[in-house]
This record gives structure tokens, sequence and C-alpha cells, in this order.
């Protein structure tokens, strides 16, 4: 299994069987390293409902014919809209094609702005996904959570976790999430982008040491073999 890291929280997964992205948002992104027109990709997963996790999701649905896969309310707000959709909801699994999917906890919110009204789209979620024998977890946007120590329990090769700050765990609880997900190697999302979210993942790679936790920083483009 490939893992390429396309910015900010999204992913290109890619399986035996299938490419997932997980959270698209490339249009708008100042570090995005690919447009979203020159993707094909065949699923579509979304942690939750903010533009900077869904941006890219009914364009890339509709033009790749691939299904988003997201809570109940994203997927029914994305059907409305002419995309294919699965939804799910926290602590349900089901089996794709590619491998099993099951939606996680995650302490966030989850809306899109329409004017001045946000639209709440059901709860925010983290995505636990298991294909080619390997599991990957995407924290989506979220709070350090002790039930994080639960997630463990799939025993996770890679946990991918925003260390932001602002509006998600910053180094300290990202650091600390380790200790409860405890991953084979973690790998940091949602920094950079913008400079309210500005930080040294280097800071988290000597946090997550200090607790003998590997981490692999991957640049905008690079990717994981797993
Ligand atoms: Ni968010
Ligand atoms: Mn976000």
């Amino acid at each position: 299994m490939k893992i390429t890291y396309l910015a900010h929280s999204c992913f290109l997964i890619e399986t035996s069987r299938a490419r997932l992205i997980i959270d698209p948002f490339l249009t708008g992104n100042p570090l995005a390293p690919v447009k979203a027109a020159d993707l094909n990709v065949d699923y579509i997963l979304c942690s939750h409902g903010h533009e900077d996790h869904t941006g890219d999701a009914l364009g890339l649905s509709k033009r790749c014919g691939a299904p988003i896969i997201a809570n109940y309310e994203i997927a029914e707000y994305f059907a409305a809209q002419g995309a294919q959709t699965h939804g799910m909801n926290p602590g349900g699994a089901f089996s794709f094609p590619f491998g099993r999917v099951k939606l996680t906890l995650a302490f966030h919110s989850s809306s899109v702005n329409a004017g001045l009204n946000p639209v709440y789209l059901g709860n925010p979620c983290g995505l636990i996904i298991q294909a080619d024998g390997k599991t990957i977890y995407h924290a989506g946007d979220t709070a350090l959570f002790l039930d994080m120590q639960l997630i463990a329990k799939f025993g996770l090769d890679v946990a991918l976790v925003p260390i932001g700050d602002n509006f998600t765990m910053g180094i300290e609880d990202a650091a600390a999430a380790l200790d409860l997900l405890k991953p084979k190697v973690a790998v940091p999302m949602h920094y950079n982008t913008w400079p309210l979210i500005a930080i040294d993942p280097q800071r988290f790679v000597e946090a997550a040491a200090r607790t003998d936790h590997t981490v692999e920083v991957l640049k905008p483009g690079e990717s994981l073999s797993v």
C-alpha cells in the first residue's frame, strides 16, 4: 500500500484494488502538489464537512464516478448534488471491494458555509481503513481524547494525525495521542497550510521520540509504502 501526502489532511492511498483519496482539498490549497483535475480515484473518503476536507469531493466524485464515503449527513448533502455516496456513522464499519472502513469518534465540528448560515453536516469522524493486510487510521480534525486507546486495539500500521494546533491537536497533544494509538509510524498533517497553523514538524518528531514513537514527515507529494 502506497500513501502519498497531498498536503493539509489529504492523502492518496493506493491499494492493490483501488485508489482512495481522503479529505480532498487541492483547489485553493497553497501547498497542494497536484491539481484535482489531474487525479483519478475510485473512492473518496471525508472525515467531516469543513471545506478544507471536502472542497474537491463533489468534483472528483462526478468526474471519476467515485463514491463519497462519509458520515450520513455529508453523504446526503453530496447525494443531493448528484454524487454517488455511501453514508456511515461512528462505530460502524463496511467492507468495500478494496477493504474495510470504520468511522471513529473525533472531537471537532462539521459544517459547510452556505452564505451567512453554516449547514451542519453530522458528527466529525476519524477513519480506520483496513486493506492489503494493513491498518491505517486517519484522525480527521480532532482534539486529543482518551478513547483513542480503543483505536489502538486495531493494531495500527500508520496513524495520520493533525499537529497544527488552533483547530486540532497541537504538537504536545498529538505526541500524547501516539501513547494511546501506538502506531508503528505516525505521519503529521493539518499544518503549515496557513499562518494560523504554521508549525515546525520536526518539533513533533522530537516530542514523539521522547516516548519512543516513530514519525515520518512527508512533504507534499512524498509517499510512504507500508
Ligand atoms: Ni475541520
Ligand atoms: Mn480542517
